[in-house]
């Protein structure tokens, strides 16, 4: 069908005293004596485009104004009569692409993000929606251009996978059938299954991004991850969007710049490929949102170690639900007291005790921590987990030993180990995360466009 993009009506000055034809959603309509005037929206653009239709030239007009009706424009592109600096469409001809009927449930008043998350094939029709999802391509764009444009190489790894990378037991089974009592135990069953063996959905890609970057030196894989977790959080979902860079000869400090620069560059990509919608998040959902990007573009993030924020969370004199003591595995509102109190902008925490962290995560050398790294932002808490890589083949084998683990399961990342080892380190940065972050949106629900939770799959 052919036609031009709403937001190439609003950009090609050229266009201007031309026929054009424009398609999309009407999003709200105004009838008067002789005129009538339709704004429409093809997903293009947060603006929306007038279209003026003179009764006299056009009539039987009614179905063209009823909400989310979608239409074919024909007509002459001039400059906005009323709204400088923008130009509307002079109606010669309307084509209805697809009726609307009345109990369209997007009608004139403004929907809670509640109500909108029960019609989530409707509500990426909102302003709301329409900018969450254009920002969120921005996104992934810069995901991929700033690893592309350092030497890292895209890998995809597997979504099915027979290891557990977190060891948090955290994973959906994969299974072709059902258990049933005439399996004699669970080893029966999963050798019956379609693998031979237990199968899951991965809720990282690390293990196999280890396996590439020891050859391809840097790597990054972008994609699905999925966690079982019933956390029925603002800030979990049972399938998220992950992405994961693996750096063979890098360590703790080495990735935590590489961690530093990419935030950095996707929020500028954000600010200069999205001023629309960032205006959009700044006035409707965090005021002040454009000026905190800006300031973490400009200033380096802080950096502090798991040792001293506890001793600032003792000394802080804060009231917390969960008692503060060193070893214990940090909780939200001590994460927020850190990052939104002490720090004022994002901070990543290091050197965490080994006990409450992964296997794989290098040992230090005081005995008691691991180099690892939370990166912590104000309003939203961990964005990545990141860590430098025990490349000790004893020292790894250890740990996986201390923790219970079958070592049949980890052959090849154990093998690793044995065949050229080298100090290596990565980090896992959760999409919907970073987007909160950006947007100033409250709830993980809001920023993707089915969220999959705990007692939730529409
Ligand atoms: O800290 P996590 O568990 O680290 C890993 O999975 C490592 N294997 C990553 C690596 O080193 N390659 O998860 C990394 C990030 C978190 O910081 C968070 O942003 C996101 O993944 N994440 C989730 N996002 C939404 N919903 C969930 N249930 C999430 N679980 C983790």
């Amino acid at each position: 069908m052919k036609h031009i993009d709403i937001i190439d009506i609003f950009e090609k000055k050229e266009l201007i005293g031309t026929k054009v034809t424009v398609c999309g959603w009407v999003r709200t309509s105004r009838d008067s004596k002789n005129m009538a005037f339709i704004e429409l929206n093809d997903g293009t653009s947060l603006k929306h485009l007038q279209i003026v239709i003179d009764k006299a030239e056009l009539s039987d007009i009614s179905d063209f104004m009823k909400l989310g009706t979608s239409l074919k424009v024909e007509g002459t592109l001039v400059n906005s009569a009323v709204a400088e600096d923008s130009v509307e469409i002079n109606a010669e001809n309307i084509v209805m692409l697809g009726e609307c009927p009345p109990e369209y449930p997007l009608q004139k008043k403004r929907h809670t993000l509640e109500y909108l998350r029960t019609i989530p094939h409707l509500r990426v029709r909102t302003n709301t929606f329409n900018a969450v999802f254009r920002v969120r391509s921005v996104v992934s764009a810069a995901v991929h251009e700033f690893f592309q444009s350092r030497h890292f190489t895209y890998i995809h790894t597997p979504l099915i996978t027979a290891s557990d990378c977190e060891g948090a037991g955290e994973m959906f089974k994969v299974t072709t059938i059902g258990y049933s009592n005439e399996y004699k135990n669970e080893e029966d069953y999963n050798a019956d299954d379609f693998f031979g063996r237990r199968a899951a959905l991965s809720v990282s890609g690390q293990l196999e991004g280890e396996v590439a970057a020891m050859a391809m030196g840097k790597i990054y894989t972008f994609g699905p991850s999925f966690r079982a977790e019933k956390s029925n959080t603002p800030r979990h979902v049972a399938e998220f969007w992950h992405v994961e860079p693996e750096v063979a000869f890098a360590e703790l400090p080495d990735i935590i710049e590489i961690a530093e620069d990419m935030i950095k560059y996707i929020i500028k990509a954000v600010l200069t490929k999205c001023p629309e919608e960032m205006k959009f998040f700044n006035a409707h959902f965090e005021k002040g949102l454009i000026e905190k990007l800006e300031n973490v573009i400009n200033n380096d993030f802080a950096i502090m170690t798991y040792t001293e924020a506890i001793e600032l969370l003792k000394k802080s004199g804060k009231d917390f639900q969960y008692p503060v003591e060193w070893g214990c595995d940090l909780q939200t509102e001590h994460e927020k007291y850190i990052s939104e109190e002490i720090c004022k902008k994002p901070v990543f925490l290091t050197d965490y005790p080994k006990e409450i962290k992964s296997f794989y995560m290098k040992q230090n050398a005081d005995g008691k921590t691991v180099a690892a790294t939370d990166l912590l932002v104000p309003g939203v808490g961990e964005i990545i987990g990141c860590s430098e890589r025990e490349a000790d083949l004893d020292k790894l084998l250890e740990a996986m030993e201390i923790r219970g683990m079958t070592l049949e399961d980890y052959e090849h990342y154990i093998a690793l180990r044995r065949f050229g080892s080298v100090p290596h380190s990565g980090f896992g940065l959760g999409l919907e995360r970073i987007i909160l972050y950006i947007t100033g949106m409250q709830n993980i629900r809001d920023v993707i466009l089915y969220p999959r939770t705990v007692g939730s799959i529409y």
